[in-house]
């Protein structure tokens, strides 16, 4: 099996992290590969926050945990969180930062670092207590987090689903 399918195939969603920072580089190639994801029409109309500061991490958080009325969330405790972003009224932007977020989950698998989706900005990004960490976190004001990624390297390995048998070949 070549590696690019070794890796599709191995991965899983991640939830639980060590203390180990991750390396800006590996951090720098995860982004890359994220802004090569494929977008509609090329628009490439995305911006995609990388952010290893834990107290501003922990600052969004609370601020989710407030509006969500979630108390303690913390994102899993991750070592960085990946942030894309994207237009609203871009006809594919949800697309889009969905084939950037799966990069970056593949990207970072394949260098030792595990990550999930956290889907909780999805709905509030124009809240009064979340749009100003955002826009501290250059955010662009008219833009929509649909998902976003936290990654760190895995503490425990997440669960290995079996896959469902959706597929036929005629
Ligand atoms: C659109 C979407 C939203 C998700 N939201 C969350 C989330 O908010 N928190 C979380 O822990 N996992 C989230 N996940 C991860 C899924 O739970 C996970 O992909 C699924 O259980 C299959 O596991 P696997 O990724 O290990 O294959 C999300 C995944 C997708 C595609």
């Amino acid at each position: 099996m070549n590696q690019v399918i070794e890796t599709i195939l191995s991965r899983r969603s991640v939830r639980s992290f060590t203390e180990e920072p991750l390396k800006k580089e590996d951090l720098e190639i995860i982004a890359k590969a994220a802004s090569y994801a494929p977008s509609g029409m090329n628009q490439q109309s995305w911006h995609f926050t990388v952010l290893t500061d834990k107290v501003k991490i922990q600052k969004l958080a609370d601020a989710i945990a407030e509006v969500l009325g979630r108390e303690g969330y913390n994102f899993y405790k991750p070592q960085a969180l990946i942030i894309p972003s994207n237009k609203p009224d871009s006809a594919w932007g949800r697309d889009d930062n969905a084939c950037a977020l799966q990069n970056i989950f593949l990207a970072a698998h394949s260098l030792g670092i595990g990550s999930v989706w956290i889907n909780q900005l999805c709905g509030i990004c124009d809240n009064e207590k979340i749009r100003p960490i955002l826009s501290e976190l250059n955010v662009p004001e008219n833009h929509i987090v649909y998902g976003l990624a936290a990654l760190g390297y895995p503490k425990a390995e997440g669960k290995l689903h079996e896959r469902k048998g959706v597929i036929d070949f005629i």
